[in-house]
């Protein structure tokens, strides 16, 4: 179906909240990246958002909730290790993989037996989920492959014309998608990082990275894995380690040297290494935060400024740093170069 995407304003929340009422879909802000939401009890509701996305259908979804008391029909009885996490992070970016109900249809899930459920922090989200008084089944809404939306406009350079609206509530706080973390065995496993880090949840709960490898008999523990991401339409070259400044500058001069668009991302006090060639700030050096915040708008930067080369400078790969070398390992593919 063809749309023209209305775009809501913070005071409009009550008409996207009606939008999803009728089985609509509506892009929203959280503090993490803006998601393509719908109702996630109602199927044909749902497969409106696969269908926006191009998402292919076995990569599940997660479902939001302003409140704990609606998780009693999605999610079974859980345990006290559980409910620590919920009680410490949420609302917040963490999502808790847990054995679902009969109620949450296999389309959400991917036809797993698992869902994935998150309460999230932002002040626009919890007042639409509150007066939608629905949960809500929401993937990033962007188009499947492309890097995760972190503002209103990142949602319409994707969604324009094939959702009815979206709610602009600005610029997204963490700039990264949730953790996610599996807890449907033990020791819990993180098959997503994200601002809610490893070495976070380590102090509360028994708690491992999954090694993210797929063999090709072992079906990926979480399905969105095995997909390319995050990924602008330059080819993305990951840079690491210890002469990584000099690696790019020669790489740089490479490709410029080919006649081709190269953009260099890295953190603010590499600019000066990198006269006229477009630098794509990643904000202070040490700053994960400021780094997470704006990688996404930087690889659609790269793509407005018709880039066909960007090369990028790992951060330490520990704390939100794990996070953010996730997202740029995908959207490099397999061009990582460690010096
Ligand atoms: O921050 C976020 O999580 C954002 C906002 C909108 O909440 N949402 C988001 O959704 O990033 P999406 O669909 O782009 O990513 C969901 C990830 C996928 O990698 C998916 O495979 C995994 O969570 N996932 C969801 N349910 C799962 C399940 N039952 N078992 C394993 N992995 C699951
Ligand atoms: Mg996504």
């Amino acid at each position: 179906m063809s749309f023209t995407t209305k775009i809501l304003t913070p005071a409009q929340v009550g008409e996207g909240a009606e939008l999803l009422r009728q089985g609509q879909c509506l892009a929203f802000p959280t503090e993490t990246v803006y998601g393509l939401g719908a109702n996630a009890l109602d199927e044909e509701a749902v497969a409106r958002i696969f269908s926006a996305k191009n998402r292919p259908a076995d990569n599940p979804l997660i479902i939001h909730v302003a409140a704990t008391s609606q998780l009693y029909q999605l999610v079974e009885p859980w345990d006290s290790q559980v409910q620590l996490l919920m009680d410490t992070y949420w609302p917040g970016p963490l999502t808790l993989v847990l054995p679902k109900t009969k109620a949450v249809p296999y389309i959400v899930t991917g036809g797993l037996e698992s869902v994935g459920v998150r309460i999230p922090d932002h002040p626009l989200a919890l007042e639409l989920l509150r007066q939608a008084d629905l949960p809500i089944a929401a993937p990033s809404a962007n188009t499947s492959g492309r890097p995760s939306p972190t503002r209103a406009n990142h949602v319409l350079e994707d969604m324009a014309g094939r959702i009815p609206a979206v709610l602009d509530g600005g610029p997204t706080g963490v700039g990264l998608e949730s953790t996610v973390l599996d807890c449907t065995s033990r020791p819990f496993r993180i098959l997503r990082p994200g601002a809610v880090t490893l070495e976070d949840l380590a102090k509360l709960v028994p708690v491992e990275q999954d090694a993210g490898q797929l063999t090709h008999d072992e079906a990926p523990r979480s399905p969105g894995m095995k997909y390319r991401h995050y990924s602008p339409q330059a080819r993305v070259e990951l840079v690491v380690g210890g002469r990584s400044l000099e690696t790019i500058s020669s790489l740089a001069q490479d490709y410029l040297g080919q006649g081709l668009r190269v953009a260099v991302m890295a953190t603010s006090d590499r600019q000066q290494s990198f006269p006229g060639i477009i630098f794509l700030d990643m904000g202070s050096p040490g700053q994960f935060q400021e780094a997470a915040a704006r990688i996404y708008d930087l690889l659609r930067q790269s793509d407005q400024a018709g880039c066909q080369v960007v090369l990028i400078e790992g951060v330490a790969d520990q704390h939100l740093g794990r996070a953010i070398m996730n997202r740029l390992s995908k959207a490099a593919g397999t061009n990582v170069i460690f010096t």
